[in-house]
């Protein structure tokens, strides 16, 4: 019996994420530019998408591009600038097709100005669609995200809007780029890495986390099912 059929369809997690890791290590292997991987990664986005919208996954968060990869040599973040601005223009019917919706967090004023206005015609787009919710992390830290609800929290004492000692969970979780997405019940993260790599750091406090070698190109509908399995 495949991982699919042992799936148990009333306790699908309803948030999953995802770092998907393991794209250069991927292209290496074939003798290939790490752009290969990355383009390699962009088919098995499509292929988990679709797989989490027909099991009834609520919300899906992929970590394609962190604050740290800005570091990365030029070409690499101008190529991969170009792939997602690509990637939305192929992909945008497709989320129509299968009633998803996009959304972003992270800080997209630092993206490429047609990477930026790309993401935002195809949130505007989908906006009314009420199945999956594609969550893309671009430019995202979680330290980053702290920092800046932390600011805007101070920000709302000073002027006297709020009251320190109202401060709870809830007011930290609604200055989150996440405020209106329940924190996820299930980390994937592939490519044999042991680590969170300053992704959702508050919001994967009681998540389930597993973590395959599986690199992120070779990730199949399969590998996803059986993670799914493993969670319930
Ligand atoms: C990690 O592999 C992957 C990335 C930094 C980028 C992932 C981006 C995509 C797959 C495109 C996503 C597109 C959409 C629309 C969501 P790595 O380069 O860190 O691999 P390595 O650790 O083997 O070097």
């Amino acid at each position: 019996m495949g991982y699919k059929e042992q799936i148990q369809k009333d306790r699908i997690p309803r948030h999953i994420a995802i770092i998907m890791d393991g794209n250069g290590r991927w292209a290496k292997r074939q003798g290939l530019a790490r752009m290969f991987g990355h383009r390699q990664g962009v088919e098995t986005v499509h292929c988990i998408t679709e797989a989490a919208a027909e099991l009834g996954v609520e919300y899906l968060t992929l970590y394609a591009f962190s604050t740290e990869n800005w570091n990365r040599p030029k070409e690499e973040v101008d190529a991969l600038m170009t792939l997602l601005v690509d990637t939305i223009a192929k992909e945008t019917p497709t989320l129509m097709k299968n009633n998803i919706r996009l959304q972003t967090i992270g800080d997209i004023s630092r993206l490429p100005q047609a990477t930026h206005d790309k993401f935002v015609a195809c949130i505007e787009q989908t906006s009314s669609n009420t199945g999956l919710r594609l969550v893309i992390a671009l430019s995202y830290s979680a330290r980053w995200e702290i920092i800046y609800a932390t600011q805007q929290i101070a920000d709302a004492v000073k002027k006297g809007n709020m009251l320190v000692e109202d401060i709870n969970e809830e007011t930290i979780s609604s200055y989150l780029t996440t405020a209106q997405i329940p924190d996820p019940d299930l980390l994937i993260r592939t490519s044999g890495e042991l680590r969170i790599s300053n992704f959702l750091l508050w919001q994967l406090a009681y998540a389930e986390l597993y973590f395959t070698d599986c690199l992120w190109p070779e990730f199949t509908n399969e590998d996803f099912y059986h993670a799914i399995v493993d969670y319930q």
